[in-house]
């Protein structure tokens, strides 16, 4: 195993009625808040009228109309915000993108020039405002993880930003906001933390035996919640399952001791960014098709073994068991509603060949992956899921 780090400060506050600690807890961070959220599911579903009323003593500011993969002038707006008004705390309620664009607006608030600058230089991040989150949407693990994924629309770039000072202070995880979910939600949520786990699973491991263990243990929990949220949107304990798996699938815990750089992540980045697509959706496109391009000699042990302590396929050939589970991970996203072509969601292949340098540029994919891929690799990849 190797030596690590392992650092989380933030406080979760997990289950029923958590809310309710919103105002004595921001009371510690500050008055002026500054509200980030989404494009209005919080006002149907009842949870923006809650956060005001619990919180009307406060100086409240607003910041709506987040988009789903989040845009650099929304930070932008953000940032001018909290100058104008001197805000002391962001908080975001809603989905990864809401957490996102706070935590980027927290430490553009501290800076003098255009926000991307910190993107593209983290030595320019120095400060940040707290973030305080009400989660809306299980995904990305943003609540308890220290980056965030912008995109700027201007260059059709989606980076992600990362500093130890980005953690929420406080996230307010709730289960039952997931009831409201649509379909397609809960099923690319769940498809985005599949991906996460399988970002850090698929990487050398030298004896963190632990961090293996827990991994299968989270992708066991989507392949059975899953369904079930989908079918019965309000089973609580489907939903609370699958939430705690977001989280403790992107907070670090589940790549100590060891770890590299992502693969399917930097690919679908790029649709993200070219096509606006949702990226658990872009995730199910490529995902299999990644691992069939990568299975070989080297990498054939480890599907082997995700077949068998995942999917408990055990054949005499590994060969055979790692082609069961990636045609039963495949199966699991059709049977999610998740589209399965690039075809499917209007993507054609006329930028291929620029998503597939753009992702080499912008990622560690060709050099400190588990396999790496050069920029003709990827248009294999994307041509096999055209
Ligand atoms: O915008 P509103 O109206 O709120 O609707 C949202 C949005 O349309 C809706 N929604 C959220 N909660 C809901 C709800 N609708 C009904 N009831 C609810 N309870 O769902 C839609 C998607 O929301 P979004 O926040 O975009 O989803 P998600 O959490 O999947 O975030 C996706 C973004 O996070 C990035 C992705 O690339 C993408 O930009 N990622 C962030 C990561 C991180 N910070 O660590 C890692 C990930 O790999 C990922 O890249
Ligand atoms: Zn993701």
């Amino acid at each position: 195993m190797k030596n690590f780090t392992f650092h989380v400060p933030t406080d979760i506050r997990f289950g029923k009625g958590q809310v309710e600690v919103l105002p004595s807890e921001l009371e510690k961070l500050g008055r002026k808040i500054l509200l980030v959220y989404g494009g209005g599911s919080i006002k149907r579903t009842g949870l923006y009228s809650t956060v005001m009323d619990l919180l009307q003593d406060f100086e409240m500011y607003e910041l709506p109309g987040i988009e789903p993969n989040p845009k650099l002038s929304s930070v932008r707006e953000g940032v001018r915000i909290c100058k104008e008004k001197g805000i002391e705390v962001i908080l975001a309620v809603g989905g990864g993108s809401c957490i996102d664009a706070a935590k980027h607006i927290s430490c553009g608030a501290y800076y003098d020039g255009d926000p991307w600058d910190l993107m593209l230089d983290r030595s320019k991040m120095t400060q940040a405002l707290p973030v305080v989150d009400v989660l809306t949407i299980c995904a990305t693990g943003s609540e308890m993880n220290s980056g965030a994924v912008i995109t700027n629309e201007e260059t059709n770039e989606k980076l992600e930003i990362n500093g130890p000072i980005l953690y929420p202070r406080l996230s307010i995880c709730d289960p039952q906001y997931l009831y409201t979910l649509p379909e397609s939600q809960t099923a690319a949520g769940t498809a985005d933390i599949i991906s996460h786990v399988f970002e850090q699973y698929f990487q050398p491991n030298d004896g963190a035996y632990i961090t293996d263990r827990l991994s299968e243990a989270v992708l066991k929990t989507c392949f059975k919640y899953g369904p079930i949220a989908m079918s019965e949107p309000d089973n609580y304990e489907a939903r609370s399952n699958l939430m705690w798996a977001s989280t403790v699938g992107l907070n670090h815990l589940l790549t100590v001791g060891k770890g590299g750089a992502w693969s399917v992540h930097p690919i679908e980045h790029e649709l993200s960014a070219y096509y606006d697509l949702t990226h658990g959706a872009g995730l199910a496109i490529l995902t299999p098709a990644w691992m069939r391009y990568v299975l070989c000699d080297k990498t054939v042990k480890r599907f082997a073994m995700y077949a068998e302590n995942v999917w408990r396929i055990q054949t005499a050939n590994p060969y055979d068991a790692a082609n069961a589970a990636i045609d039963r991970t495949e199966d699991f996203f059709k049977v999610l509603g998740l589209p399965g072509r690039l075809s499917e969601v209007g993507i054609g292949p006329e930028r291929f060949e620029e998503m597939a340098s753009e992702a080499v540029r912008t990622s560690g994919i060709s050099d400190r992956s588990y396999f790496p891929l050069e920029k003709e690799d990827i248009v294999r990849i994307f041509e096999r899921c055209a």
